[in-house]
C-alpha cells in the first residue's frame, strides 16, 4: 500500500471545479453559512467558462415579447424530446431570476438604449411555441459573457468567505462502505502535498470532456475529471453518445466563433457563394439549432461544395455588417479570427468547420443536482452526499442536443439549485463522519501506481490515439460500420492504459503525471460515448445515425445509462421524465404543446 502523508480538511461542502456552475454553487452555499471549500485544478477565472462567448438564455422580454413557456418549448424541441420535462421547466422558469441575480452581483451586461440587459438571437430560440419569428433571448456581455460571469462570481464567493484551494487536482472520491460520498482526495500541484477533504456534500462541477476528441473548442483542461471519478466508483454516466459539434470552430485552430455572430446577422456560404441554410431550414436559416447547422455544413462539404483548396470547410460572413457593430457586439471573435485565421472580419469571411463543443451527457442527476444511481426498481435513486452540476452533470435538461446559450443558464440555475438543496439537507457545522480509510487508500494506491507506471506507451501518444479514434468514428454522422470499428478500436486503446509510461516521478508541477491522471478520466468518457452511440439504433439530436435516419420514440426515447469498468462498458436504460413540475391549471405548460413531433426549423 502506498504511504502518503496528507493533511485533512473538514467542511460542510466541497465543490470540485470553479467554472460557472462550481462558483455559483460555492457562492450559494457560502451565502447560507455552510462552511464551503472550492478545490480547482486551475485558477478560478481561468476555468473554461471564461471562454463562453455569445450569452446566457432567459426570457426577459427586453427586446420584444417572450415567455418562459416559449423558452421551455424551444429547449424540449432542441433536446429532440430526450430532455427531462421537470428539469427543462425548472431551467426556463428560473432563468430570469438567475440572470437578474447575476446582474445584481455585478455582471457587466451589454445594455440597450434604455439601459436594459441587451439580448441577441441564438439558434433554435423562437416565439409562440416555434410558430413565431426568432426571439432575442440571449443576454450578452459583448462576446465575452462567460468571462464577465466568472469574474463576478469569483469576487462574490470571496466576499462570502468561501475558501479556495487553487491548483489542487482531485484524484478520487471518498465513498463510505454503504455508498455515501464523504469527500475527495487531492494532490496540490505546486508543492506536491496530499490533501483529504472531508465533507457532508461533494459537488462535482468539473465540466465536460471535449478533449476526448482531436479538435474541440474546449480548453485542454476539459478532461471529464468528475465523470472519471464517478465511473471509478461504479456509478453510471448518462446519455454520453450525445456530443455537440458547434458549427463555427475556426478551421484548423478549433477556437470558437460564437453563434452570436449569426445572431448579429452573420451567415454561412458554400463554394458557390450560396447561403445554403436557406435550403435546409427555410424558416430559421442560419439560426436553426446547432446540430442541424453542423449536419448541413457537413453535407455541403461531402457533396463537393466546401470552400478552400481542399474543399473541406465553409465560410462565415460578417463582412457585410457595419464595422462599428462588430466592434461593439463581437470584439472578441474579431480578434480571434485575426489571430487564428489571419482574417479581417470587416473584409473577408472566416473559414469555419463543425467542431466538438459540448457534452450533453454526464453524471445523472435530478434537477436539484443530486447524483442518481438508477436501478430497475428505482430509476431516481439518490447517491447521498454527492451532487453534480454544469456540463459534468446530466439533469437532463439538454437531452440529445443543447441550444446555444442554454449552457451558461444551466450553470447558474443548477449551481444555484444545488445550493438551495444543500441548504435543506446539510446540517451546517455538524461534525463530519470519519472518512472510510479503504477509500482513501484506494485513491493513493491508484495515484502511486500511475506515478511509477513504467510500461511502453507514453501518455501523449495514447491520448492522441484516443482523440483520433473518437474524431473519426464518433463524428457528426455515424454509421453501424464506423461505430462498430470505433468500439473495437477504443476498447483496445483503453486496454493500453495498463501499459502506460510516466517518465517524471516527482510530485511538484509534474505535468506528465497530471496529464496521465486526466487521461484516466478521459478514457471512461470516450468509451461510454462510443459504446452508447453504437447501441442507439436511431437518429436523435446530435446522434445522427445514417443507417437509422429517423428518431424512434417507441424504442429509443430513453436515457442511456453506462457503467464503465476498465475497458468494459455495461449499458442499461432509464425512463425520460415526462411529467412537468407544475400542472397547467396551476400556471404550467399545456403538455400538448410539447408533445413529440417532427423537429424542423
Ligand atoms: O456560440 C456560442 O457563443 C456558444 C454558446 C454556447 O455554447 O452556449
Amino acid at each position: 500500500m502506498a504511504a502518503y502523508q496528507y493533511e485533512t480538511h473538514d467542511y460542510d461542502v466541497v465543490v470540485v471545479g470553479a467554472g460557472g456552475a462550481g462558483l455559483r454553487a460555492t457562492l450559494g452555499m457560502a451565502e447560507q453559512g455552510l462552511r464551503t471549500a472550492c478545490v480547482t485544478k486551475v485558477f478560478p477565472t481561468r476555468s473554461h467558462t471564461v471562454a463562453a462567448q455569445g450569452g446566457i438564455a432567459a426570457s426577459l422580454s427586453n427586446m420584444g415579447p417572450d415567455h418562459w413557456q416559449w423558452h421551455m418549448y424551444d429547449t424540449v424541441k432542441g433536446s429532440d424530446w430526450l430532455g427531462d420535462t421537470d428539469a427543462m421547466e425548472y431551467l426556463a422558469r428560473e432563468a430570469p431570476k438567475a440572470v437578474y441575480e447575476l446582474e445584481h452581483y455585478g455582471v457587466p451586461f451589454s445594455r440597450t438604449e434604455e439601459g436594459k440587459i441587451y439580448q441577441r438571437p441564438f439558434g433554435g430560440h423562437t416565439t409562440e411555441f416555434g410558430e413565431g419569428p426568432p426571439v432575442q433571448r440571449t443576454c450578452a456581455a459583448a462576446d465575452r459573457t462567460g468571462h464577465a460571469i466568472l469574474h463576478t462570481l469569483y469576487g462574490q464567493s470571496l466576499k462570502q468567505k468561501a475558501e479556495f484551494y487553487i491548483e489542487y487536482f482531485a484524484i478520487d472520491l471518498i465513498m463510505s462502505e454503504d455508498g455515501v460520498c464523504q469527500g475527495v482526495v487531492c494532490w496540490k500541484l505546486d508543492d506536491g502535498t496530499m490533501h483529504v477533504f472531508n465533507a457532508k456534500m461533494v459537488v462535482l462541477a468539473t465540466g465536460g470532456y471535449g478533449r476526448a476528441y482531436f479538435s474541440a473548442t474546449s480548453a485542454h483542461t476539459c478532461t471529464g475529471d468528475g465523470n472519471g471519478m464517478v465511473a471509478r466508483q461504479g456509478l453510471p454516466l448518462q446519455d454520453m453518445e450525445f456530443v455537440q459539434f458547434h458549427p463555427t470552430g475556426i478551421y484548423g485552430a478549433g477556437c470558437l466563433i460564437t453563434e452570436g455572430a449569426r445572431g448579429e446577422g452573420g451567415y454561412l456560404t458554400n463554394s458557390e457563394g450560396e447561403r445554403f441554410m436557406e435550403r435546409y431550414a427555410p424558416t430559421y436559416k442560419d439560426l436553426a439549432s446547432r446540430d442541424v447547422v453542423s449536419r448541413c455544413m457537413t453535407m455541403e462539404i461531402r457533396e463537393g461544395r466546401g470552400v478552400g483548396p481542399d474543399g473541406d470547410h465553409i465560410h462565415l460572413h460578417l463582412n457585410h455588417l457595419p464595422p462599428e457593430a462588430l466592434h461593439l457586439r463581437l470584439p472578441g471573435i474579431s480578434e480571434s479570427a485575426r489571430i487564428f485565421a489571419g482574417v479581417d472580419v470587416t473584409k473577408e469571411p472566416i473559414p469555419v468547420l463543425p467542431t466538438v463543443h459540448y457534452n450533453m451527457g454526464g453524471i445523472p442527476t435530478n434537477y436539484w443536482g443530486e447524483v442518481l444511481n438508477p436501478t430497475a426498481d428505482d430509476p431516481d435513486r439518490i447517491v447521498p452526499g454527492l451532487m453534480a452540476v454544469g456540463e459534468a452533470g446530466c439533469a437532463s435538461v439538454h437531452g440529445a442536443n443543447r441550444l446555444g446559450s442554454n449552457s451558461l443558464i444551466d450553470l447558474v440555475v443548477f449551481g444555484r439549485a444545488a445550493a438551495i438543496k444543500a441548504g435543506q439537507v446539510v446540517s451546517a457545522g455538524a461534525p463530519n463522519p470519519k472518512v472510510n480509510k479503504a477509500s482513501v487508500d484506494f485513491a493513493f494506491d491508484r495515484f502511486d501506481g500511475l506515478r511509477h507506471a513504467n510500461g511502453n506507451v507514453g501518455t501523449a501518444e495514447l491520448r492522441l490515439e484516443m482523440q483520433k479514434t473518437m474524431q473519426a468514428d464518433a463524428a457528426v454522422f455515424r454509421t453501424d460500420k464506423t461505430l462498430a470499428e470505433g468500439v473495437t478500436k477504443m476498447t483496445a486503446v483503453a486496454g493500453k492504459m495498463d501499459d502506460i509510461k510516466v517518465t517524471d516521478r516527482s510530485l511538484i508541477w509534474n505535468s506528465d503525471l497530471m496529464e496521465t491522471l486526466e487521461l484516466t478520466n478521459l478514457m471512461p468518457n470516450a468509451l461510454a460515448t462510443i459504446v452508447g452511440a453504437e447501441a442507439r439504433k436511431e437518429s436523435r439530436g446530435a446522434h445522427a445515425h445514417e443507417d437509422y435516419p429517423d428518431r424512434d420514440d417507441a424504442n429509443w426515447r430513453k436515457h442511456t445509462i453506462a457503467r464503465v469498468d476498465g475497458s468494459k462498458v455495461d449499458l442499461s436504460y432509464r425512463r425520460v421524465v415526462t411529467e412537468p413540475l407544475t400542472k397547467e391549471a396551476e400556471g404550467g405548460i399545456d403538455l400538448k404543446k410539447i408533445a413529440p413531433k417532427a423537429r424542423v426549423y
